[in-house]
């Protein structure tokens, strides 16, 4: 037995995938066979999602009944509503609501027919769930789902009761894509220890959304925005990230664990944020953000030499989703709704060859202690 710890099971390689590669040093991500530049830009969600979970594209006629089939399963058990409108009393942030929400699914009968439909309901009702409790975190009713509207279409109406433009579905589509799965990150291991055990999806997708919810993992996004926001003016930007360095501060949206060149992710989010703002969003704010990014990666390099701290995904995702006009609270969810995909996809995988996960420990706490009754222990 090999008894050497590696904390955090860092360069542990738990299983080969055939769903994405993370290359960290070469800045490249593969998606299924796919660079994530041609496939984020490209592909509806529904084609990723087919993608993923089939292994290949789908031809015109199965594109049409998968879209249907995930349209048809989006309304809401009325027991999962009466959960988001006591949530909302509360109220509870929206990821603890989404992860409470989506455990009661299992509640409804189309859930146990098989794992394909259980599937499908789930992730068709992410964002369903999401825009219904964000109506109600508001004090707003919700709106009912659209099923002529494509999955990142109908979120977009269910938040707002504004239909999106073209260029608005494809800018989340394009996000939702780029996060749809990232090999072996800390949600998607959960949900594949989990699925390991024989269990059901619906349970393995709960765990991961309660992983993806931990500030280490799901939540950057919106400090990244506040910072380019209390900057200002690009004018300020040396000043204020000067500042914020030397007094030990992280800048929010730079280093990660494994890229150490720019995060490919940062470029098809920021090309996708440029495309956007053009037709009709805040063009000044995009070139703000351009001017911090650029200022912060030379000041990082000059205060952290040869750390090699690049932009990561959370710096332009702030940027793209607000440029849709969603709020910060919604940024985490925002990302479950993209990463389901790649979730349920690995689970299916982790079901094609089973074993059950389940590592060893090496022991250091006492040995023989001696049993003290109650009354005689200090
Ligand atoms: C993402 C992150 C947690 C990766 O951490 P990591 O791989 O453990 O990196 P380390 O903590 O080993 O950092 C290496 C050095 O760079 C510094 N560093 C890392 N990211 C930094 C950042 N964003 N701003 C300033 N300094 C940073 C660390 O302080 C450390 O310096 P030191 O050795 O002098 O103490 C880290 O880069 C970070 O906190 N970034 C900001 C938060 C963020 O954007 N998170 C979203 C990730 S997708």
């Amino acid at each position: 037995l090999d008894t050497t710890i590696r904390p955090g099971l860092e360069g542990v390689v738990a299983a080969s995938t055939r769903l994405s590669s993370v290359d960290g040093l070469a800045g490249e991500l593969i998606i299924a066979g796919f660079p994530v530049e041609k496939l984020a830009e490209k592909a509806t969600f529904e084609e990723t999602v087919y993608l993923l979970w089939r292994d290949r594209l789908p031809d015109t006629v199965e594109l049409e009944n998968f879209q249907q089939e995930l349209a048809a399963r989006r309304s809401l058990p009325q027991v999962t509503v009466d959960l988001l409108r006591a949530a909302a009393a509360q109220p509870v942030p929206v990821m603890d609501a989404l992860r409470m929400a989506a455990g009661t699914l299992s509640l409804d009968a189309t859930a146990s027919n098989d794992q394909w439909s259980e599937a499908k309901m789930l992730l068709a009702r992410f964002p369903v769930i999401v825009a219904t409790y964000w109506r109600l975190y508001n004090g707003a009713e919700p709106i009912a789902p659209d099923p002529t509207l494509s999955h990142a279409a109908n979120y977009l109406y269910m938040l707002t009761s504004q239909r999106p433009t073209p260029a608005q579905v494809r800018g989340l589509e394009t996000y939702l894509n780029t996060v749809s799965d990232h090999g072996f990150n800390a949600s998607t291991f959960t949900a594949r220890v989990i699925i390991s055990t024989g269990t059901d999806l619906t349970s393995a997708i709960v765990g991961a959304i309660g992983a993806l919810k931990g500030p280490l993992h799901g939540g950057a996004p919106g400090p990244a925005l506040d910072m380019v926001f209390e900057i200002g003016d690009a004018q300020r930007a040396e000043a204020v990230l000067r500042e914020k360095l030397e007094q030990g501060e992280r800048l929010m949206g730079f280093g990660h664990r494994i890229y150490k060149v720019r995060d490919p992710r940062a470029e098809v989010l920021s090309s996708a944020a440029a495309r956007m703002f053009h037709t009709g969003g805040d063009m000044a704010l995009y070139n703000l953000a351009r001017s911090v990014e650029e200022t912060a990666v030379r000041l990082l390099e000059e205060y952290k030499p040869g750390r090699n701290l690049q932009t990561n995904v959370e710096f332009y995702t702030a940027l793209l989703l607000h440029g849709l006009g969603l709020e910060t609270e919604l940024f985490t969810p925002t990302f479950a709704i993209g990463r389901a995909c790649g979730w349920i996809a690995h689970c299916f995988e982790q079901q094609e060859a089973n074993r059950i996960i389940r590592p060893q420990s090496v022991y250091h706490g006492d040995r023989g202690r001696r049993w003290k009754e109650e009354s005689q222990r200090p």
